[in-house]
């Protein structure tokens, strides 16, 4: 069996609010494989982005540890890259741009400008989005705007693409439309959280590289 990419052992993820102390997350063990795709499923407040934002290093836990690679996670890392509901675009810089700044962040200490600019055209074109490179962000719509943030996380190369519902607020057709290219290009792992609402219910459920059920962990 191939070692885990991730690996989550008791993690538990406590916040200071106001009322006290609330624990978001309690004793969560999950292990993630190169290749294979991790829903999250659970109604709205169960913890799953709390979850995400760990794997992302967005945030650390306050018990447990997680391992990317066999290492504990220090923070956030180009390895990880993260596809936001928001989708988080700067509006000064067109789509093309906005893809750029990942691809920079990540290769462009070692590579020329024309290699870059290959990167970004290739992840455009794979999100069918190379028509609007030019275009800003206020140009394009809400579910492309939607593939401009999966193509700049995608160009990044990461080992594991993390989508906190990047889908969330399209339409059921637009979402399923979009959900099905992305399962077509997806290589390397992803984590995803899902509602009850679209998905099977129970904690998470995981999909090999050809979509194939597999056992929950
Ligand atoms: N920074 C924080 N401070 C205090 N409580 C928080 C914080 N972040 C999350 N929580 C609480 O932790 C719980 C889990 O939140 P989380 O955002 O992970 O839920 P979720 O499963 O992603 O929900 P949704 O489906 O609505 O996105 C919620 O009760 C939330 O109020
Ligand atoms: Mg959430």
């Amino acid at each position: 069996m191939d070692k885990p990419l991730v690996k989550i052992e008791k993690v538990g993820q406590t916040f200071n609010t106001k009322s006290g102390k609330f624990t978001a997350l309690r004793d969560i063990d999950l292990d993630i494989r190169e290749g294979e795709v991790v829903s999250l499923i659970g109604h709205s407040g169960c913890g799953k982005s709390t979850l995400l934002n760990l794997i992302a290093g967005l945030t650390l836990p306050s018990t447990g540890v997680l391992l990317c690679e066999g290492r504990e996670i220090p923070g956030p890392g180009p390895e990880r890259a993260v596809v936001f509901q928001n989708h988080s675009l700067l509006p000064w810089m067109t789509c093309f741009e906005n893809v750029m700044l990942g691809v920079e962040q990540v290769f462009g200490r070692k590579e020329g400008r024309l290699k870059l600019k290959a990167r970004v055209d290739a992840a455009l074109a794979m999100v069918h989005m190379d028509h609007a490179s030019g275009k800003y962000p206020h140009e394009i719509s809400g579910g492309m705007k939607q593939r401009i943030g999966i193509a700049r996380a995608f160009a990044m190369e990461p080992r594991i693409l993390l989508m906190d519902e990047p889908f969330g607020a399209l339409d059921a057709l637009t979402r399923a439309a979009l959900q099905d290219e992305l399962n077509g290009v997806l290589g390397s792992a992803a984590v995803r959280p899902h509602r009850d609402d679209d998905q099977r219910s129970g904690r998470h459920h995981r999909r090999d590289r050809e979509g194939r059920a597999a056992a929950p962990a």
